[in-house]
Order: structure tokens, then sequence, then C-alpha cells
């Protein structure tokens, strides 16, 4: 099974990501928990590159970079781990870049969603939970994170951006209901851990 985490900055997937890799894990599954952009060298490489404040980046350099971190991702670790019985935890994926740099930035969406073909080879998740919450219950969230030192690029992006891309998740989950599942993420970490337990089971149970 992969399962991939959505949302703006703070919403609370990483927090969920873990809880849910203990909940598999506690059933005896084997995980890999991968975040994006990351989980390989020149991916991670290119994360460094595209959160620094030291430069500016044009959307449409960014929409590449994302990609470029994805692509190497898909085919170095989540197509070999797809033909095993691994569970794949993925903390943002190819909706990040529909979500961010369609919606968000204002690139053009058919433009966007053939990179997006490009850079997944098609390899998509089985299940994405969308933690929604709004642009000010994440922004007071990160303001008492624990060592959340100073936002990055993306994370200063302001406002008027996050609503833009919540918008856009929102979009996505009205066209692939089946996959991508809204969580209302501004409810206690057990309640919304249990929700996800639930759609996991569900989808474990009826394939
Ligand atoms: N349900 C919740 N209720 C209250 N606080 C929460 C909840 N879930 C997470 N938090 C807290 O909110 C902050 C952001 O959570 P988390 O790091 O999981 O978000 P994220 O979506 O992974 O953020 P980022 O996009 O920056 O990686 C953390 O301090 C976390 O402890
Ligand atoms: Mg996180």
């Amino acid at each position: 099974m992969f399962v991939s985490f959505e949302g703006i900055d703070g919403s609370g997937k990483s927090t969920q990501l873990n809880l849910l890799r203990e909940w598999f894990e506690a059933r005896g599954h084997s995980v890999m928990v991968i975040r994006e952009p990351g989980a390989t060298l020149l991916s991670e490489s290119i994360r460094e590159i595209l959160l620094s404040t030291k430069q500016s980046i044009t959307p449409t350099a960014e929409l590449l970079l994302f990609s470029a971190a994805r692509t190497q991702l898909v085919e170095k670790v989540i197509q070999p781990a797809r033909t095993t019985n691994t569970v794949i935890l993925c903390d943002r994926y190819v909706d990040s870049t529909t979500a961010y740099q369609g919606y968000g930035r204002g690139l053009d969406l058919e433009r966007v969603q053939a990179i997006n073909a490009i850079a997944t080879r098609g390899v998509m998740p089985d299940l994405t939970f969308f933690i929604d919450v709004r642009y000010e219950q994440a922004q007071q969230r990160m303001q008492f994170a624990e060592g959340g030192g100073e936002p990055d690029r993306m994370e200063r992006a302001g406002g008027d951006f996050f609503n833009r891309v919540r918008d856009g998740y929102l979009s996505i989950a009205a066209t692939e209901p089946k996959r991508f599942v809204v969580i209302d993420g501004y409810r206690e970490r057990d309640a919304i851990h249990h929700d996800l337990v639930s759609e996991v089971e569900r989808r474990l149970t009826t394939p």
C-alpha cells in the first residue's frame, strides 16, 4: 500500500504519518517512510536548494526542481519498494505540485499535469490523506512548534498563497474522491488518527 500525506505547511502531516507508521508496525507490516522532496541524495540536495532563502527561484524553475527530485525518488525508491509488501508512507507527493505550483503559484494546470505525469511515471498513491486546516490554524500551530526555527522559502509565501493552495487541494478532492480523502485536521491528534485508521482498514479489507 502506498499512502501519501498532503496539506499546507503545519497542518499536521508528519504527526499523522508517524502515528500511522506506528499503527502499521504494531501490526507487523514493514514500513518505508519517505519525505518529499527527499529520500535520495539527489532529492535531498534539491530540497536544500528549494527551501533555501538565499536565492529567488522562478515558479517554472521551482516546478521542474520539485519534479526532478520526485522522479529520482520514484525510480530509485518507490518503484522498487512497490514490488515488495512494504507499506510506503510519503510525506507529500505529486498533489503538492498541483496545489503549490499549479494553484498556489498560478502555473498553467495542464502543463503542471503534463510534468507531473513525467515525474511520477504514472506511479500514484493508493490513498492520499489531505489533512485540511486553514492557514491561520496552521500558523498558530507552527508558532508553538518546538525547534520550528525560521520559516523556509516556501513557508514565507503568505496567507493568500496558502489559501490558493488549500483551494487547490479541495479541487483535487472533487475530481478524485476515491483516492484523495479530506480529513478535518483541526481536531485532536487521536481523533484524526482514528479517522485515518478507519480509512486504511476499509481499504485493506475491500481492495
Ligand atoms: N491535531 C493537532 N492538534 C494540535 N497540534 C498539532 C496537531 N497535529 C500536529 N500538531 C502540532 O502542529 C505542529 C505542526 O505539525 P506537523 O509538523 O505534523 O505538521 P506538518 O504538516 O508536517 O508541517 P510541515 O509542512 O512544516 O512539515 C507541530 O508542532 C505539531 O506538534
Ligand atoms: Mg512535516
